[in-house]
């Protein structure tokens, strides 16, 4: 090991000297053009070498923090789709810091530092795991290139280290804490405004009436309920189920001055008892957080405390595939949100809605369907 460390630090040391010797250095247009292109360079070499070394740390020992040296064979995230992230980091780094630095002398040097890569590679590494994991790498090295420069590669490498198993303790639908407290702020904020006019639209969307009874499932901070009110008027009624302790006392500030919106303290996973009381059941951004067969319970509540011909609106995501989904929606799924939240996409949400007793489905789409409100009658 500590071998193998001396050998990158002559190599790295190599690459830097021969920006002493020479003093040129890219200018004028050249010079913007080799420091976007290292920090761009910079950044992925990183991005490898990070995304590698925590792959390893996570599947490559046979005992969990068992030292620094692997001792398991893994073709787990980046691994699957090539046999040495860590070394092209670790080889394309003396690269991109050259070209931010703009010597053009390191530039070229650092040609030096990838096929030091490549060499060390096949002279040293390959022939050592072979040595200790056999017939199962030389399997491996049959399917898996190598190096790929594939950016698919580095982002499922960055999703494997994020997987965690589908299960409701690894949900973060009870929202707490920081995020409760300014959780309709950051909501504003991280969509850039795009959130504040959304909700207004889908819950006009609703088809609310006046008079209507509305159960609001999941009632975070209260926003939703005020601006269903204008809808339903002074005659309706908002009955808004929160458990959060940050949530609830914002719902109840904000709705203090409405006599007709409330606030139970219940939730939504244990059975509620207002039978055939409510015209709507609304449900939003909360059903994705749950397990099948939490949700199946949810269902169960929402059809039981709603009116026969009552509804009930689930504003949510859409189904859609999400690995054909662009970068910003794959991200945001697999990597921000819980893996709960990707079950649901994939599940047959119409289908467990029938079985339950509902029945004539309506849906408005949004952001191509990423996003769906789908409203659901008790027949
Ligand atoms: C992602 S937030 C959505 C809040 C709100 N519906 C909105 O659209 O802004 C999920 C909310 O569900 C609430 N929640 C989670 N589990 C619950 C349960 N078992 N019963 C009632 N509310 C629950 C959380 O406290 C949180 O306020």
């Amino acid at each position: 090991m500590k071998l193998k460390a001396l050998f990158w630090i002559i190599v790295y040391l190599g690459v830097y000297s021969v920006s002493l010797l020479t003093d040129l250095k890219a200018a004028g247009v050249c010079k913007g053009i080799f420091w976007i292109l290292g920090v761009a360079l910079t950044l992925y070499a990183l991005a490898l070498a990070a995304v590698s070394g925590r792959t390893l740390k996570l599947y490559a020992h046979k005992e969990p923090k068992s030292g620094f040296v692997p001792d398991k064979f893994t073709n787990i995230g980046i691994y699957s789709c090539m046999r040495h992230p860590m070394h092209l980091g670790i080889g394309l780094l003396p690269l991109g810091i050259s070209l931010i630095y703009g010597n053009v002398g390191a530039v070229l040097a650092s040609g030096w530092a990838l096929a030091a890569a490549f060499w060390f590679v096949l002279a040293v590494e390959e022939p050592e795991l072979i040595t200790n994991y056999g017939s199962e790498y030389i399997d491996y090295m049959s399917k898996t290139p190598p190096l790929n420069f594939n950016l698919r590669c580095l982002e499922n490498g960055l999703y494997a280290l994020k997987s965690k198993e589908p299960i409701q303790e690894n949900s973060k639908v009870e929202v707490k804490g920081f995020e409760a407290k300014y959780y309709d702020r950051l909501m504003d904020i991280i969509t850039l405004g795009w959130y504040r006019k959304f909700i207004k639209e889908a819950i006009g969307d609703i088809e609310l009436f006046k008079g209507a009874k509305v159960a609001d499932f999941g009632a975070g901070t209260g926003r939703n309920a005020l601006l269903m009110h204008p809808y339903i008027g002074s005659k309706g009624e908002i009955v808004g189920y929160e458990i959060g302790k940050e949530m609830k006392e914002q719902f109840l500030q904000k709705t203090k001055y409405f006599k007709n919106i409330h606030l139970a303290e219940k939730s939504i996973l244990e059975p509620l008892n207002e039978d055939e009381r409510f015209d709507f059941v609304f449900i939003s951004f909360v059903l994705h957080g749950f397990t099948p067969q939490n949700r199946e319970k949810i269902i169960k509540n929402a059809y039981k405390i709603l009116k026969r011909g009552g509804k009930f609106v689930i504003l949510d995501y859409g189904s859609f595939d999400i690995d054909s989904a662009s970068f910003i929606y794959r991200f945001g799924i697999k990597f921000m949100e819980c893996p709960l939240a990707e079950q649901f996409i994939n599940s047959d949400l119409e289908g467990i809605l029938k079985e339950h007793g509902f029945g004539e489905f309506e849906q408005k789409l949004y952001l191509g369907g990423k996003i769906r409100l789908l409203s659901a009658k008790k027949v």
